[in-house]
């Protein structure tokens, strides 16, 4: 798989000098989301976020001034945390198909620290995003994250369907192109696949917390960051 860096101008949301303090800031909010769920919850069933993963997608949020974002994947909200951290007038929409009470826990945590903010909608993304309607106030989603249901199919209609929910020029991020691990195979063949047909443009490759020219194993996480076309 070619998963290069063709494109030149992006500026990394990498690094900012406000990093340090962000840092504890949402590691402690993380943690409080964490002890949140397993309270309320069962076990995770699912991969979460991790706090470089986190701070990069607060900060690429506020870097691309997206204050109207959908994430596919919400689990226990460490992605929705980033984005609703990123601004004070984020708001973000969640797909997610887990019904279980881990999940109903970190939405109860998020609309008690963010009220109004957050819409989570329940079942299988294949479905509720295509009969999505966009609200009239917005012309479309500014920033989508993908990071749902990892099989090649699922990654494929994700990338395709969140398209018509996007602004023209919205930034996409897909999640886990590793496909050196089972589960890293079907975004990175369905990023590829968006990238060749012109579906996307890619703006940023990144491994294990570091900007690269190149995704290529081994590293634990991976996630590319592009525009829609
Ligand atoms: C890797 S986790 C998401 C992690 C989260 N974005 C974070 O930052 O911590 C993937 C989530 O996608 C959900 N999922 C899997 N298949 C899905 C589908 N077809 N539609 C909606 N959600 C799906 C899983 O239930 C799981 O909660």
């Amino acid at each position: 798989m070619d998963m290069s860096m063709p494109s030149a101008g992006f500026k990394s949301a990498l690094f900012p000098d406000s990093g340090i303090s962000d840092r504890s800031r949402i590691q402690s909010l993380m943690e409080d989301m964490f002890r949140h769920a397993q309270e309320h919850g069962s076990v995770l069933d699912d991969g979460i976020s991790c706090l470089s993963q986190v701070l990069y997608l607060m900060y690429l949020a506020r870097a691309r001034k997206a204050s109207s974002i959908a994430e596919i994947g919400f689990n226990i909200g460490y992605s929705s945390i980033a984005f609703l951290e990123s601004s004070p007038q984020a708001k973000v929409t969640s797909f997610e198909i887990n019904t279980e009470a881990s999940v109903k826990a970190a939405k109860e945590f998020i609309d008690s620290r963010y009220p109004d903010r957050h819409h989570l909608i329940y079942g299988d993304s294949t479905q509720t995003v295509p009969a999505f309607q966009v609200p009239r106030s917005t012309d479309g989603f500014d920033l989508i994250f993908i990071d749902g249901g990892h099989d090649y199919s699922c990654v494929k209609a994700d990338i395709t369907n969140a398209r018509r929910l996007a602004k023209p020029g919205a930034t996409l991020v897909v999640d886990d192109l590793t496909p050196w691990f089972k589960w890293g195979i079907g975004p990175a063949t369905a990023w590829e696949e968006a990238v060749r047909d012109e579906v996307v443009t890619p703006l940023e490759y990144m491994s294990d917390a570091l900007a690269v020219s190149r995704i290529q194993g081994p590293a634990e996480r991976a996630w590319a960051v592009g525009q829609y076309w």
